[in-house]
């Protein structure tokens, strides 16, 4: 099957929030934003606003009927603030109009007097200045102290990586409208429907059955509207409900960009202690995120990363620490990966460091610390004590190094970097272990609602959300297969939290997994119902029908009579037999200590491996990507080429995070990178020259009961780009003589000239 909405996206057909076809009368917003990054709000005079022909309403913190927060985890955030600013173009009001022109043309004739006060703005001051927002997270394993002291080398160093804008193709957008009974009606482009609802009746001051949300499709979430679609849902309900007209919000680009949270940036601080064949003994490790100003999603991204930082390797006995630094920046959030890759990108630039301070080739010193299945079980358990379910990352790793030529590579590279003084290439292979099921374990469940009407064709609800993964496909196959029915049957219908309530964000790469578990349980239940009818007029048992291709036979009599789904749909219908189910699923066997930092978290692991090699030019900096080799596990698949198509996502945006896409803030904490004449995405002229992308298609361990034997395959891609910043760095090397090798995240052209210039002068 292709993506159902294939068509749709590429000739433009499909629809977004923003083009649906909307009340007469519709009101647009926008917003007053403040001209520092911290400080007092001393009075708010809309009156010339409000003046201005065509204005409807200017909203302040005053206008909030229920409570004004907005954060999900800790309740921090006012979705508008009463006192304070707290980041560089944060709203302190919201200019309701009849169009947009007219609202911004207003919003400038709102007058605001502030007392501007010190702004904290990086990391290092947050952390100077004892900013944090929650107290530290801990995970520890053995005794790092005595083990550092045991080792036979030991490495101190810092590491620091920059955030990443999202720059979905569709920016946050929002309608509402409030229909004569009072029930509020939100159509938004949010991962989380559910989250949506609740917030929205918060705000209002509503039970949450007055509140309806729904969610067509997105044009890509990518994390970015886990929890960030909430405020501006938030925003123009209350402009709604103030007004009574339906109210609608498109952020342009821009203001996407000031006023959304981002990846957060990382620090990492460590001590790392190792034998002279690159085992390591010991790992000391503070990872500190830029929370931005309040808390949103940060101490589980936080969490990830801590439990990320030994990506595939062994760590006998580690020290985790990380905290959540509080500066006056935009919130940063969820971003494909969620502090996963922050975390690996700390654990393998200590695999580097510890590599060439040996002499010893990267690759052979991180094969040398993979977790082994084949060990003593201590060996194959991570650091918060989980086991290393279903590890075959070993055999995967010997696979890619062989597709790739990865050795043949390394010998001609070298030949290539003695005969050329001002170019250089670079090589590495890097591995991928990915856990997956959120670490909360409450949300790891799901819903559907299937209904079968009486010309048998059918309406699939599930609680996911679709921002271009695929999921709304994989969710068709997944019924049709179980039905045995055609996928024309089927239309997926838009996610709605008044069909299938109390979701979970479509978040942590488990979109089909728990929804999908939930689909094929609503199918079963109301196949079985069919089933017993259809026995009656085969003159079998249930258990021997099959369904299959629209009909129903006897599995062992395949030539003999068959009832079509369409005949069998009708007589259900006159027997009195109902036709629709809901299903519902929860992960089995998970469970999660945060305070401790132990438990089993994830379900299973989804691995993976990519080798890449770089050219760079002495000169200037400027890299180029000669050839990419990936090998990604994905179970079974579910879609191959939705699949594929992820495992390339997943690996240009990471390539993007890590070599192109640099924020930059003025001094005063304003976003100077707002627009994509100045914020670098990668591009089609970015991709690998010669790219090789193989599914390792194993299907996900018995034990592990994952619909149809897949795996999540959403978000890990995205740590392939690793090995780009590690070919990188080693391209960087040859212009040396040996040792550690520091390079900046993002690997831009100029932290690649300056880590050139580093090199040389050592
Ligand atoms: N792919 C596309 N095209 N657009 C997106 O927004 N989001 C990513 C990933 N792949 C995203 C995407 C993120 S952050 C996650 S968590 C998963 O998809 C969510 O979907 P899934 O759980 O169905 O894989
Ligand atoms: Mo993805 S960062 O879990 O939305």
């Amino acid at each position: 099957m292709k993506h159902e909405s294939a068509v749709g996206h590429v000739t433009g057909r499909a629809v977004y929030t923003d083009e649906q076809s909307m009340p007469v009368g519709l009101l647009r917003l926008w917003p007053v934003q403040a001209p520092y990054a911290h400080a007092e709000i001393l009075s708010i005079d809309a009156s010339a606003a409000l003046a201005l022909p065509g204005v409807h309403a200017v909203l302040t913190a005053a206008d909030i009927p229920g409570v004004n927060n907005t954060g999900p985890i800790k309740h921090d955030e006012p979705l508008i603030p009463a006192d304070r600013v707290s980041y560089h173009g944060q709203a302190v009001a919201w200019v309701v109009a009849s169009e947009t022109a007219i609202a911004q043309r207003a919003a400038q004739d709102v007058k605001v007097e502030y007392r501007e006060l010190p702004a904290c703005l990086s990391i290092e001051q947050a952390i100077a200045e004892q900013r944090f927002h929650l107290p530290p997270s801990r995970i520890v394993r053995g005794d790092v102290e005595t083990a550092l002291a045991a080792s036979a080398h030991r490495l101190q160093g810092e590491v620091r990586c920059g955030g990443q804008d999202h720059f979905y193709l569709e920016t946050h957008a929002s309608w509402v409208s409030i229909d004569g009974e009072g029930l509020v009606q939100i159509v938004s482009s949010t991962q989380h429907p559910s989250e949506t609802q609740a917030i929205v009746a918060h705000v209002l001051g509503l039970p949450s059955n007055r509140v309806v949300c729904r969610c067509l499709r997105m044009g890509g979430g990518f994390g970015g509207k886990e929890t960030q679609a909430n405020a501006f849902a938030a925003v123009a309900a209350l402009a709604a409900q103030r007004t009574g007209r339906a109210v609608a919000i498109q952020l342009p680009r821009m203001l996407d960009m000031q006023l959304t949270g981002k990846r957060h940036p990382f620090l990492g601080r460590f001590e790392v202690g190792f034998d002279a064949d690159g085992l390591l003994q010991a790992l000391d490790v503070e990872l500190v995120a830029d929370g931005g100003w309040s808390c949103d999603l940060s101490p589980p991204v936080l969490m990830r990363a801590m439990v990320h930082v030994d990506n595939a390797y062994y760590l006998p006995h580690v020290r985790v620490v990380g905290r959540i630094a509080a500066t006056n920046l935009p919130s940063n959030t969820a971003f494909r990966g969620f502090g996963g890759p922050q975390g690996m990108l700390v654990g393998e630039e200590i695999l580097d460091r510890v590599a060439r301070h040996l002499q010893l080739p990267p690759e052979l010193v991180r094969e040398r610390n993979f977790y082994r299945a084949d060990a003593q079980p201590e060996r194959n358990t991570t650091h918060y004590g989980q086991p290393v379910v279903d590890n075959h990352l070993p055999q995967l790793w010997a696979e890619l190094k062989r597709s790739s030529d990865f050795e043949r590579r390394r010998a001609e590279l070298a030949e290539f970097n003695r005969s050329h003084a001002t170019r250089k290439r670079g090589l590495a292979i890097t591995p991928v272990k990915f856990g997956i099921s959120f670490n909360k374990t409450e949300y790891n469940q799901a819903g559907a609602l299937l209904l079968i009407y009486q010309d048998g064709s059918i309406q699939l609800n599930h609680g996911g959300t679709e921002m271009g993964q695929g999921l709304h496909t994989k969710m068709l196959g997944v019924a049709a297969r179980t039905l045995g029915v055609s996928v024309e049957r089927i239309r997926i219908m838009t996610t709605s939290t008044d069909k299938v309530p109390n979701t979970s964000a479509t978040a942590a790469s488990s979109g089909s997994d728990l929804n999908g578990q939930a689909v094929r349980n609503a199918c079963l239940t109301v196949q079985a119902r069919l089933a017993e009818l259809a026995a009656g007029r085969l003159h079998c048992e249930p258990a021997e029908l099959r369904f299959e291709q629209d009909q129903v036979y006897v599995r062992d009599r395949p030539e003999a009579e068959r009832l079509s789904f369409d005949e069998l749909v009708r007589a259900a219908y006159s027997a009195r037999i109902s036709l629709s189910a809901t299903g519902y699923y929860r992960t089995p066997l998970i469970h999660w200590d945060p305070q401790a930092g132990q438990g089993h978290p994830f379900y299973y692991f989804s691995y993976g491996a990519a080798v890449s090699e770089v050219e760079i030019c002495g000169h200037t900096g400027v890299p180029q990507l000669r050839r990419v080799d990936l090998l990604h596990d994905v179970g079974e698949t579910l879609n191959e080429g939705i699949d594929r198509g992820q495992i390339e996502g997943g690996f240009v945006q990471g390539l993007g995070w890590l070599s192109c896409e640099e924020l930059c803030w003025s001094a005063a904490g304003r976003l100077l990178t707002d627009a994509p004449s100045t914020y670098k995405i990668p591009t089609v002229a970015d991709v690998p020259l010669d790219w090789h992308v193989s599914l390792y298609r194993r299907p996900a361990e018995p034990s592990t009961d994952v619909i149809f034997g897949s795996k999540g395959v959403g978000e890990p891609p995205l740590m392939l780009a690793l090995s780009v910043r590690e070919a990188l760095r080693d391209a960087v090397a040859a212009f040396g003589h040996g040792g550690v090798v520091t390079l900046d995240s993002p690997a831009t052209p100029e932290a690649i000239f300056a880590a050139i210039a580093r090199v040389r002068a050592a």
